[in-house]
């Protein structure tokens, strides 16, 4: 027997059921997607104070790597978390997100773009074991935080 209506078989097959996996990745829903930055907020900012305590118990940069290396990772996913039509007042949920951040994008992504670059430079500090530095890179993160809630997020 040729193997090639198997082989036809299988492919029909693959282009049915296709459609259908793709149909079960459903997207996050607005609500999904605060709630979710909200709570990466949260935890960011408890690990950012973990560190600040932890050096200025005399603690090493060294052993602050694994929480530096993470904050910078959830740096970058931050700015995917909000897309249009998740800022406050457009939902049921209680957002602080300000309208600016879709109606002035380039700024915003300038404020995220920062706070990526100054966790990855806390990151390579830790990584390097450069107390002094990471110290004083902590100021520059927390610069970056505040800057970016002056202009997008609602007190
Ligand atoms: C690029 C902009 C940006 C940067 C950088 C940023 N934030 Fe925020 N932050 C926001 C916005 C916008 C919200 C409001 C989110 C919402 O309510 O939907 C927020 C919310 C929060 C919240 C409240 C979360 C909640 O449960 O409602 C905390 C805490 C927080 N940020 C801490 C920090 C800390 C600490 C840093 C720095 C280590 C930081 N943020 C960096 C924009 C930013």
């Amino acid at each position: 027997m040729s193997k090639l209506p198997v082989l036809a078989g299988i492919l029909v097959a693959g282009a049915l059921i296709a459609p259908g996996l793709a149909q079960t990745a459903a997207p996050l829903s607005p609500l999904q997607i605060i709630a979710a930055r909200q709570a990466a907020y949260d935890m960011s900012s408890a690990t950012f104070i973990g560190m600040i305590h932890a050096v200025k118990g005399g603690g090493d940069a060294k052993a602050e790597g694994d929480s530096a290396a993470a904050l910078a990772k959830w740096a970058k996913v931050l700015p995917t978390l909000f897309p249009a039509g998740t800022g406050q007042g457009q939902t049921t949920a209680e957002s602080k997100a300000k309208l600016e951040i879709w109606s002035d994008r380039a700024g915003f992504d300038k404020a995220a773009e920062n706070y990526i670059a100054q966790t990855t430079k806390l990151s390579a500090l830790a990584e390097a074991g450069d107390t002094p530095g990471f110290t004083a890179q902590l100021g520059e993160v927390k610069n970056a935080c505040s800057a970016c809630h002056k202009d997008y997020k609602a007190r």
